[in-house]
């Protein structure tokens, strides 16, 4: 059975900078895969360049052996790959519940439907007792969840999940964690970039660094996070009991 997705030499520049470098891997069903690097390493462009929302220079991304490079993120989300923002990017003017609905109509085909979806995933997440509360003032660690939420209210079954615990506190990235094992449970496959490595080498199996655009490693997560290479590029000390 071919990959539930396949990245083969992936390249965006701008300007002169190569952004994302030739990069290829494949992600099975079922798999939490990691991506790590520094900052400006290429993360949320090669993100971008998947899921639609940047055209790569060359390259190609498959989604269940269908060729997808190039479409447009609304088409690809309705294929059942979304993602969410590093920087979270709520409708001001709607409360929590409503940002859910607004989403969920990407892929539901009445807005009773939308309603109810929302329903489920604000319950699933745990913001149902801030389902009426204006998002304004919420705190990063809601936000974060929210933005989880309006991913996950479009029924992916790939979801792509850039820092979504970059900013919190400690009991939040366990919380956030603790939502993410049930995203996992629930039969969705995740890639997920972060840089809170106590939290990416508990949850993901298998580890992709980015390096100056180009993939510095991957395989598994105990593998990765012992390569020399690695360490030297971005890891510095991490424990390695801590890992999956
Ligand atoms: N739209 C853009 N236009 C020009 N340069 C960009 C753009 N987006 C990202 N870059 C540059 O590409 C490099 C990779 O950025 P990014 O993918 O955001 O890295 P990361 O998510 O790993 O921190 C950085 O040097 C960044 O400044
Ligand atoms: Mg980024």
């Amino acid at each position: 059975m071919a990959p539930l997705l396949t990245v083969e030499h992936l390249t965006k520049r701008f300007g002169g900078l190569t952004a994302v470098n030739d990069v290829s891997f494949t992600v099975e069903e079922g798999d939490f895969l990691g991506i790590i690097g520094p900052n400006g390493a290429g993360k949320t462009t090669l993100f971008n360049l998947i899921t639609g929302f940047l055209p790569p220079d060359a390259g190609e991304v498959r989604f269940k052996d269908q060729p997808i490079t190039g479409w447009k993120a609304y088409k690809i989300s309705r294929l059942g790959m979304t993602r969410t923002f590093q920087i979270t990017k709520p409708f001001g003017h709607l409360d929590v519940k409503e940002n859910v609905v607004v989403a969920a109509l990407q892929t539901s085909s009445t807005l009773r439907e939308a309603r109810e979806r929302a329903e489920g995933v604000l319950r699933f997440v745990g913001l149902e007792s801030y389902r009426d509360r204006s998002i304004t003032h919420l705190p990063m660690g809601l936000k974060k969840k929210l933005e989880l939420a309006k991913a996950l209210a479009t029924r992916p079954s790939l979801l792509f999940l850039d820092e979504v615990m970059g900013g919190l506190a400690s009991d939040e990235v366990q919380d956030m964690m603790e939502v993410l094992r049930k995203v996992r449970e629930s039969g969705v496959t995740l890639i997920m970039i972060e840089h809170v490595l106590q939290a990416i080498t508990q949850l993901s199996e298998r580890l992709l660094v980015l390096h100056h655009g180009a993939k510095l490693a991957h395989g598994s997560t105990r593998e990765v996070i012992r390569d020399p290479e690695v360490v030297e590029a971005y890891l510095g000390e991490v424990d390695p009991d801590a890992v999956h």
